[in-house]
């Protein structure tokens, strides 16, 4: 078997189990994060919403009606279900269900550590599971909030604050924060310093061959950041798996000393893993967004 890789530092890539282990569970789910921590994963992914009384909890949309059963329990309020018109107390009373083509409320030979393991978690919470499980195994798992935008400086202070009181202040490895506006990543790496930490930031968006050289599509502003722009302020770049990323690019950032984690990875089934996975190891890239943790970790162990 190959033991080099492409990757920035030389190790195996990351398995990052996005929104939780959500191509076999509800996504965002105590339950989820923890079966994607029991199949190998090496990061936990958790989107942030902020909720009426300014809670941080794990959800990927801005609303609450796509993943959970709000419709059945509540009116909408200002026209509809958004997280940051409903109380955390509100949220919690709410079940999160199933929405993938393969995602169920049950997994074969795994039984959830917690009482109601597909509620809405905290940020809190996700953080309690990830660090108790790296205490039990002695493992370094780490985590990969994503500040969804638009990320208020509230929001990215709050963020940072709990992450600082939680020890995921660069000490734990293959920590990141995540998100589509690069001047939110900025702020976020200003804070930072400010807050005396050091986890690797990632900008997110969709790569683009600028002809002489390459950037980053910034959806929130439709604007193109260069490469050598986003690495003063970024460590890493969380990327679209479609339009001009390829092993150019990768290796363009690379040579930047940026890390390259893509999304998403949605293998149809094991066979089709390893077709998916394979041109991507070989082109360098450094992590995975996968909703399929299992076959990203069996991919790794076969490679
Ligand atoms: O954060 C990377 C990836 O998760 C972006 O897609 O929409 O699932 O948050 P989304
Ligand atoms: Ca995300």
């Amino acid at each position: 078997a190959a033991t080099l890789y492409n990757t920035l530092d030389g190790e195996a890539p990351l398995i990052i189990a996005h929104r939780g282990a959500s191509g076999y569970l509800p996504e965002h789910t105590l339950g989820g994060y923890e079966l994607a921590l029991q199949m190998g994963a090496d990061v936990i992914e958790p989107d942030l919403q902020t909720t009426a009384d300014g809670e941080l909890v794990a959800m990927h949309d801005s609303t609450l009606d796509r993943t959970t059963n709000i419709e059945a329990l509540f009116a909408p309020r200002n026209g509809g279900y958004r997280v940051s018109d409903f109380t955390l107390a509100e949220i919690k009373s709410l079940t999160v269900e199933p929405t993938g083509a393969t995602a169920s409320t049950s997994y074969d030979g795994f039984t959830p550590s917690m009482a109601n393991p597909y509620r809405v978690p905290t940020f809190q919470e996700v953080m309690d599971l990830v660090s108790a499980y790296n205490a039990t195994t002695g493992k370094q798992i780490g985590i990969y909030p994503e500040a969804k935008t638009p990320n208020s400086l509230a929001m990215n202070e709050k963020i940072l604050q709990e992450m600082k009181a939680n020890g995921f202040d660069g000490s734990v490895q293959n920590t990141f924060i995540q998100t589509f506006s690069h001047e939110g990543a900025r702020q976020l790496a200003d804070l930072q310093v400010e807050m005396g930490m050091d986890n690797a930031i990632a900008a997110l968006g969709y790569a683009i061959d600028l002809g002489d050289g390459f950037g980053v599509y910034d959806a929130t502003t439709g604007g193109v950041t260069a490469l050598e722009d986003l690495a003063g302020f970024a460590d890493g770049l969380g990327l679209y798996l479609g339009y001009d990323l390829d092993a150019a690019f990768i290796a363009a950032a690379h040579a930047l000393g940026l890390t390259v984690h893509g999304w998403t990875f949605r293998p149809t089934s094991d066979e089709a893993a390893w077709d998916m996975f394979l041109p991507w190891i070989e082109a360098g890239m450094d992590g995975f967004f996968t909703d399929y943790s299992l076959r990203g970790v069996e991919v790794l162990d076969r490679y």
